[in-house]
């Protein structure tokens, strides 16, 4: 009897414990909304950005890719006002878009985008003359056939040197070539530039893109360039266009997650970047909430708004503590309520990458961001 009895207390101070657990949590969870509310609010009673907390002196110019479509939002206007001093084209400056069709540019939407920095004092990053996607197929061909790499050559000089010509003195900087490296055991990646031009093609694109604005600055742009296999190849393919001063910068994408990639490695890739005396720039960040394309679709709870700001937080140490080095960071996108990663790497898949919310409200994140 007296066991059965000591069964329940045990069961009882157990579940008492249990319950003092999760109102324990509950509590911080509602006090953490609360410390989230109070920043709002005075988020809300200030005028002070992303911009203004990084000044470009101090630190880098801190940018967002848009299409053009944000600028006839006028709650979107005034977030990307507040918060950013550089802007990118998230589509219009790239082939598919400018030169559809041979000898045909298409620059109204570029345009409006540029104008709409320039009305606002933001600096322009280009994105992205040469790349192996966004690409029209006439390219690569010639008539029903391949084209040769003298044809190839020249349609990537022509447009290098017309896109450059077009926006002299109002893009500062320009991602050369986007991607041309392997990700598995080959060195480049097997692309149509490269199939049929070899490795000449991004030192073509380089040089047509040197000659065009020589104060434009250069980048070589790649995601993944963290990872120490791809990082060295990335170096080697540097050192030899900073060997013919071809190359300004290295811009890494920055499309990263809740946990991956570690301080270490990033650290030691902007370090070995920055060896060559080269900028670094992040040109693509967003932080994923999702580590593995098999994770299920989540509503963006606390858990990963702790993780996430606990991430973004981690990166923009490491960006700091590299000031002197970095010239940029740009975020890919303005708020969750529109990003590619719905898309990608599973379609249809809810993501919330950014610093402010689907409702275009600053999140724990961007409170981590500005806290230092
Ligand atoms: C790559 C490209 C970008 C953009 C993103 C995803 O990183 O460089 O232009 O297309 O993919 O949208």
């Amino acid at each position: 009897m007296l066991k059965k009895n000591w069964k329940v207390v045990l069961l009882l101070l157990v579940s008492l414990s249990f319950i003092r657990v999760t109102s324990c949590n509950k509590n911080e969870s509602a006090t953490d909304g609360n410390e989230l509310q109070k920043k709002i609010d005075e988020y809300n009673r200030s005028n002070k950005g992303l911009k203004d907390y990084y000044t470009s002196d101090d630190y880098f110019y801190i940018g967002v890719a848009i299409p053009p479509s944000f600028i006839d939002n006028q709650r979107k206007v005034a977030l990307i006002r507040r918060h950013f001093n550089s802007i990118t084209a998230e589509n219009d400056m790239k082939w598919s878009n400018l030169q559809p069709t041979e000898g045909i540019f298409t620059f109204a939407n570029a345009d409006k985008i540029v104008a709409f920095a320039e009305a606002n004092g933001m600096k322009v990053r280009g994105h992205c003359l040469c790349w192996h996607n966004q690409v029209p197929a006439w390219i690569f061909r010639d008539g029903t056939a391949i084209a040769s790499k003298e044809l190839v050559l020249q349609r990537l000089r022509t447009h290098i040197t017309t896109v450059m010509n077009h926006f002299k003195g109002e893009v500062y900087a320009w991602d050369v070539v986007n991607e041309a490296i392997d990700d598995g055991s080959s060195v480049y990646r097997n692309s149509q530039w490269y199939t049929i031009c070899g490795e000449d093609y991004i030192i073509e694109a380089f040089k047509a893109a040197r000659a065009a604005d020589p104060d434009a600055k250069l980048f070589y742009n790649d995601y993944t360039a963290i990872d120490p296999t791809k990082r060295d190849k990335i170096y080697s393919l540097l050192v030899k266009l900073k060997e013919q001063n071809l190359v300004d910068g290295m811009g890494l994408q920055g499309h990263w997650n809740i946990s991956y990639p570690s301080t270490n490695l990033i650290n030691d890739a902007i370090n070995k970047y920055k060896s060559l005396g080269l900028e670094v720039q992040i040109t693509e960040m967003d932080v994923s909430v999702y580590t593995s394309n098999s994770d299920p679709q989540s509503a963006y709870n606390d858990n990963l708004a702790q993780q996430q700001s606990t991430a973004y937080s981690r990166y923009f140490e490491a960006f700091r503590s590299f000031k002197d080095v970095i010239t940029g960071v740009t975020f890919w996108g303005l708020a969750d309520d529109y990003t590619w990663l719905d898309n990608f790497p599973v379609a249809g898949r809810k993501n919330y990458p950014l610093l402010f919310d689907v409702n275009l409200a600053p999140k724990a994140a961007y409170f981590k961001v500005i806290d230092f």
